[in-house]
């Protein structure tokens, strides 16, 4: 096979992307989930699945940094009963060299094909988008002109419930497995006799079991199977070289104890030429439903044809998502990115929060308050009513007083409070975002409880989160930093009580200009007049003191030492308060373009802009976990890809477009070189590696991450100017001189908005022109078109006219 430059590449329509090379730098993954059930998978099948929280719901095992990496998975074995030889239809744990392998990770489904001896195999795993399982649908195929005599061993480890207690205390742990065979079913059933959920780490043991029972089945009849793990693989083997498989036995014995696996094998006969698709099933049910849920779901979904079927709805459903945004624009990657993987990754991130992926190993922390709040925005666009749900969610995570926690368990309920002085106000930003996308001001109505009782309207919600700021002020007016702001690891500047945030300052002004918008647009004048004065007051107090000369500076502490600041040896140029000055609208436009040229300068690298400059390299108490960070890693001055996309939006307010696309282009994943970046090409990561490290280039902590989401609405809301706003649709690019055309077709509040932008003069910036179904249209807002409804505009770009 020609080898391909890197390890894989996108596929000609953009909708896949295909690992030619399988042994990537780090396990490159996909995300199989409908809400509910969620599989994690890498291109070698490696990966843990579970239902609604990976700590509490774990279904099955993931070695957090083993070696080797990346198991255990969804191992489908093939045994030659002639010569007893075997492999695994993905290169890990038992594969051959490694170019008989390719991989591709889909929208909702991965592809793992194989080609073996004679042998081709092709496993799709993928979820359905309702039931609470994963479907492994191998074809299989004699290309051979041999006859074949073939048993097929599809392997799971199972965890079942609580994943950090399985991690910590597994001796104890697994007296309360369960396993049993059922003959009539062609299935394993497993279940834990005891569970924990939230921390679950005191000496208190609770009362209760896992509340489901896991499935696993196969299509064609089991002629035997296992359900120990140990007894599977055999002392001192791995996954690559289980003795089951070797030996060809299973014991078929049920288990009471141990460490669980679920192992069916499948016997199989094909002629030369002859193929054959078999499938494998594993799921859950609630305890309460079991077995007939179990049975149901199994007997409905073991089926070849059934489960092309439910594949099919798959493929529907994504296409579906990610019509709501289409966009046809010069440069083919931004192109790629808005209408597929940029989306994906925002609706990925949205669902999983910060919890599960290979960097966060759904262990410790569940859904994050302001990570949550700004998924919110990610998928507004297709889904309205689930970043609608999301913001109650939230909502019911506030004290009356306002505050916030910082995290929580969907599951437990449980969750931290910690004094992060921004939470608060990303509620008010994400209730604004939903209001603007989709006009929808009933949300405002809803009736949401507070964590330490009594109830609101989500408006009083709102409210209370700005009052939580807003008393909340330092010596000079400007919000206390708290346990940290926006960066968590700049933990110890607040102090014990009155050491500033002057990028909190910005947000807070920001949230306070939204607010204010929304009072006005609710015809609440009087209250959106007062907000105005507060953000006035802050406005000032921040440009008094916080301007450096040529950029602002980024906390002051309780002993009024400065941090960003060109006085400062390390740490002396931040960016947040730079981008924020600018999209907070805090900085005039003199201020802001130095602050962005600023940033230029001292914090440009090849891979985006910098968190700040120069890094820490020396251990500060009264700074934070930051200056114990590795330089140029982390928030210690790292690319941190979520902070550099308000970089690209402050650009594209100040109308620089090209400095805006500049950064874009250089973010991409895709324009990354694979070897050094190490990750995904297909998604963004948390961070890219700065120059003042020597991994320079390589990234981390891929996936999850606020990127997602803001860089999608960068792209789509700020670069082609399509973006909501409370008075509907506005058309405000702010391009590269170089393009001359492109288009979005957008959904906004049920209607679909077709914009051709055109840009005869080479212009970065400004409307001089627009037809709205034809009509010459002033100004650059359309009129709200009603639902149902379609809409063309014609916008040509060069002075305003
Ligand atoms: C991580 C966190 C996010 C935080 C950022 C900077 O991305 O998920 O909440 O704002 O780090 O510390």
């Amino acid at each position: 096979m020609a080898k391909k430059s890197g390890y894989g590449h996108f596929s000609k329509d953009g909708r896949q992307f295909v690992i030619e090379r399988v042994d990537t730098p780090s396990p490159w993954i996909n995300y199989l989930s409908n809400g509910k059930y969620t599989a994690l998978i890498s291109q070698n099948a490696g990966g843990y699945s579970f239902i609604e929280c990976p700590k509490d719901g774990r279904i099955t095992r993931w070695h957090p940094d083993a070696l080797p990496a990346d198991r255990p998975g969804r191992y489908i074995y093939l045994r030659d009963s002639s010569s007893g030889e075997y492999w695994s239809l993905s290169w890990q744990p038992a594969g051959g060299p490694r170019e008989e392998y390719r991989a591709a990770h889909g929208f909702g489904h991965t592809t793992i094909a194989a080609s073996h001896g004679g042998l081709e195999s092709e496993v799709t795993f993928f979820v359905p988008v309702s039931d609470t399982l994963e479907v492994w649908k191998i074809d299989l195929r004699n290309s051979g002109d041999v006859r074949r005599t073939l048993s097929l061993f599809s392997y799971v480890e199972f965890c079942l419930g609580h994943a950090l207690i399985d991690l910590i205390n597994k001796p104890n742990d697994q007296h309360f497995n369960r396993a049993r065979f059922s003959p009539d079913d062609g299935a394993i059933f497993a279940t834990k006799t005891y569970w924990v959920t939230g921390s679950g780490t005191g000496a208190r043991q609770e009362n209760k079991e896992w509340d489901r029972w896991a499935f696993f089945a196969s299509s064609l009849p089991v002629s035997s199977y296992e359900c120990s793990r140990d007894a599977f693989i055999g002392p001192y083997r791995s996954e690559a070289d289980p003795i089951g498989v070797e030996t060809g036995e299973l014991r078929g014995k049920d288990v009471d104890y141990g460490n669980v696996a679920g192992v069916l094998k499948n016997e199989l006969e094909l002629g030369p030429g002859e193929g054959t698709t078999v499938v494998i099933v594993l799921g859950v049910c609630p305890k309460e439903e079991f077995p007939g849920r179990a049975k149901e779901l199994v007997a409905r979904y073991a089926d070849a044809s059934a489960a092309g079927d439910a594949l099919g709805e798959v493929r529907k459903h994504w296409e579906a998502y990610m019509g709501a945004v289409s966009v046809e624009a010069p440069d083919e990657d931004l192109a790629r990115s808005v209408n597929y993987w940029n989306q994906y990754q925002a609706k990925t991130a949205f669902d999983m929060s910060r919890s599960a992926s290979y960097y966060h190993w759904g262990l410790t922390r569940g859904m994050g308050f302001r990570d949550s709040a700004q998924d919110t925005i990610g998928v507004a666009i297709a889904e309205p009513e689930l970043a609608r749900q999301r913001i109650i969610t939230l909502a019911g995570q506030q004290l009356k007083d306002g505050r916030a926690l910082h995290y929580f368990h969907p599951v437990s309920g449980e969750g931290e409070l910690t004094g992060h002085s921004d939470d608060p106000p990303w509620l008010v930003l994400a209730a604004v975002s939903y209001v603007e996308e989709t006009g929808d001001v009933s949300l405002l109505e809803e009736q949401i409880a507070y964590r330490d009782g009594g109830r609101g309207t989500l408006l009083e919600h709102l409210s209370r989160a700005i009052g939580a700021s807003t008393g909340s002020l330092g010596p000079r007016g400007i919000p206390v930093f708290g346990r940290g702001d926006w960066n968590d690891t700049l933990d110890y500047v607040g102090g014990e009580k009155s050491g500033e945030s002057i990028w909190g300052g910005m947000f807070l002004a920001h949230a306070l200009g939204k607010m204010s918008e929304l009072l006005g647009f609710t015809g609440m004048q009087q209250e959106a007049g007062e907000m105005s004065s507060v953000r006035e007051a802050l406005v000032k107090s921040l440009n008094e003191h916080c301007w450096d000369g040529k950029w602002y500076i980024r906390a002051i502490n309780e002993k009024g030492g400065v941090l960003g600041s060109s006085s400062c040896r390390e740490g002396r140029i931040f960016l947040n308060p730079q981008a924020w000055a600018v999209i907070s609208g805090v900085a005039g436009a003199d201020r802001g373009r130095e602050a962005m040229d600023s940033v230029a300068e001292h914090l440009g690298t090849r891979y985006g802009p910098k968190l700040l400059a120069p890094a820490y390299t020396r251990v500060d108490p009264e700074i934070g976990l930051i200056t114990r960070c590795a330089p140029g890693k982390k928030e210690n001055g790292a690319i941190f890809c979520h902070a550099a996309v308000w970089c690209i939006i402050a650009e594209c307010m100040l109308g620089r477009g090209d400095r805006a696309f500049d950064y874009y282009r250089k973010l991409l994943p895709s324009g990354m070189s694979q070897d050094l970046r190490e990750v995904e090409p297909y998604v963004y990561a948390q961070y890219v590696t700065s120059d003042e490290h020597e991994t320079f280039g390589q990234a981390s902590h891929s996936w999850l991450t606020g990127t997602a989401a803001w860089m999608f609405r960068a792209a789509l809301d700020y670069m082609l100017g399509v973006r909501p706003s409370l008075g509907g649709l506005l058309i405000d690019p702010c391009i590269p001189e170089s393009w001359g055309e492109y288009r979005v077709r957008r959904l906004f509040r049920g209607a679909v908005y077709d914009v051709v932008v055109k840009n005869p003069l080479r212009v970065s910036k400004g409307v001089a022109r627009m037809t709205v179904d034809g009509r010459e249209h002033a100004g650059n807002r359309i009129p709200v078109v009603p639902a149902g409804g379609e809409c063309t505009v014609i916008a040509e770009m060069g002075r305003e006219g």
